[in-house]
């Protein structure tokens, strides 16, 4: 028998780069992770050290190849990564400044001036498919031409998070098209830079790294670093892809009627397509695939899990500590679905998706003296699956309102991510969008899985992704609850008016100074 096959992902979180082997049949053989700290310079700002990074994927690269069984053959190495950071280098690629991150909201005014000079959001729609978010990286440069020009002179090349990663492993320079595709500067349907976005933020041509398919080979593992790894020199590394694109596909979504949520710290519903979709009004985010000839359309909302992280924390300062998540999500099931009308506007960091609202905020909505701590828990958990509701709508709306949907076909739904372990929240999932939910192998893992299946597309493992993802199987299918459902059907149509019923209220909020 030859050398066990391995393939290795690589994920570059915003907590932890996350470094993972798979056998030939997509098993997974060894994990390791390693975290770093997230800089908050200024509220609403979000920073990170590319030094810290470098550790962290060293650290977590050395524990796995560690782990790896005696023999094992790395066919590849693949990448996956936090999308939308910027990136500085010099033009001897050392690294300028800390990176700015995607949940860095700093560029609200960049990315109004921005869209106002392109004529428009349905213009700059026209161009990239997209809308300049604030967390996208194109605000990014707008934001260093007006406070920190040297930088910008300074600057050589930028790139993307995982692909400072790769440059350290290869020494090339490059980045996939779905992680281009969330600069806002890339024409996605065309699959390449947009010379008159790139040209708008001021940028040329040759300060873009190049944008390759997923599962191309971008380069080879150095070899000081494949001796320190105990790796072969000459590893090929491929692409990759964005976290986000690359999450939905570790889930297996690419064929017809499949979509994916991914419910981590953020909340995501994201589908694969044989064309590339419109994306009417920009509340979607439209990607390249990490397949060749095949794209993305995804709703990003920022206040998932995490919604429910603050809620336990916000009780961490009663005496004893609070509850933990395990006693949150037992009290929630104490009162029955709807939580007696009681409503959460989940916008604690402001929101993306289904509204786009940096200074959104969060609020319960329909308290009375038969409320208590159980439900109050519960409606932060529905409150978050609710909002989860409007995104599917808006990426497989059909029927009234259909007009602002990709229209995506949905008949079967799939979910991972941390919130999904718990049982509980899938039920929760599948009640409120009133559709089966499926947890599917592998997808716990999150990108980095999804960067090993490319990494095996790339050594010619797999044909090609839609044969590596053949490999996923589902773990189990839960059911909705008709009772529940009706319920979810009555409230769902009041919690998606509660943005714009107190939006005014809570802008005038947030001009106060604290
Ligand atoms: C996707 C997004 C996040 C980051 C961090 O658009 O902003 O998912 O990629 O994970």
């Amino acid at each position: 028998m030859g050398a066990p096959l391995c393939l290795i992902g690589l994920d570059l979180g915003t907590s932890a780069c996350k470094a993972l082997a798979i056998d030939g049949n997509g098993e997974l053989v060894a994990q390791a992770s390693a975290s770093y700290p997230l800089a908050t310079p200024q509220p609403g700002w979000a920073e990170q050290s590319p030094a810290d990074w470098r550790d962290g994927a060293d650290r977590a690269m050395r524990a796995l190849t560690a782990a790896l069984p005696t023999g094992a053959e790395v066919a590849a190495i693949g990448l996956s990564g936090q999308m939308h950071g910027l990136v500085a280098l010099d033009d001897a690629d050392t690294v300028i400044r800390p990176a700015i991150l995607w949940c860095d909201n700093r560029t609200g005014p960049q990315c109004d001036a921005l869209t106002a000079r392109m004529g428009g959001m349905e213009a700059m729609v026209a161009l990239t498919r997209n809308r300049m978010l604030p967390g996208f990286t194109g605000g990014k440069f707008l934001w260093l031409q007006e406070h920190e020009p040297r930088t910008l002179e300074r600057m050589r090349r930028f790139l993307l998070p995982k692909d400072m990663l790769r440059l350290d492993m290869t020494g090339e320079h490059a980045t996939d098209v779905s992680d281009a595709s969330g600069t806002g500067l890339f024409d996605v349907a065309a699959r390449r830079w947009s010379q008159p976005m790139v040209e708008a933020v001021g940028l040329s041509a040759d300060q873009l790294p190049p944008a390759l398919e997923s599962h191309e080979v971008t380069g080879r593992l150095r070899p000081a670093l494949a001796e320190r790894w105990g790796l072969r020199p000459g590893v090929p590394v491929v692409a990759g892809g964005g976290d986000s694109v690359i999450q939905t596909v570790s889930m297996g979504v690419m064929g017809p009627g499949m979509v994916g949520i991914t419910l981590g710290t953020a909340g995501l519903i994201g589908a694969s397509t044989a064309e590339c979709p419109d994306n009417p009004g920009g509340l979607l985010q439209v990607s390249c695939s990490n397949a060749p000839n095949r794209w993305h359309v995804m709703g990003v909302s920022l206040n998932g899990g995490g919604a429910f992280h603050w809620w336990r924390d916000a009780m961490r300062t009663l005496s004893g500590g609070g509850p933990d998540f395990h006693t949150m999500v037992a009290l929630a099931a104490e009162v029955p679905p709807g939580a007696d009308n009681l409503l959460f506007l989940p916008m604690l960091l402001g929101e993306r998706c289904p509204h786009v609202a940096p200074d959104g905020r969060g609020a319960w909505i329909g308290l009375t003296h038969a409320h208590d701590i159980r439900h109050m828990t519960r409606a932060v958990m529905e409150g978050v699956a609710l909002n989860l509701r409007s995104i599917l709508a808006l990426v497989a709306g059909a029927g009234a309102g259909a007009e602002a949907s990709a229209g995506v076909d949905c008949r079967s739904l799939r979910a991972s991510g941390g919130a999904t372990a718990s049982r509980a929240w899938l039920q929760l999932l599948a009640d409120v969008t009133g559709q089966p939910v499926g947890t599917p192998t592998g997808a716990a893992e999150g990108g980095a899985f999804g960067a090993a299946l490319l990494a095996g597309v790339g050594a010619g493992h797999w044909s090609s992704l839609e044969d590596a993802v053949s490999v996923i199987r589902l773990r189990e299918v839960v059911t909705p609850s008709p009772q529940a459902m009706k319920i979810y059907d009555r409230l769902h149509p009041i919690h998606a008016g509660l943005y714009e019923a107190v939006r005014a209220s809570t802008e005038r909020l947030a001009e106060l100074p604290l």
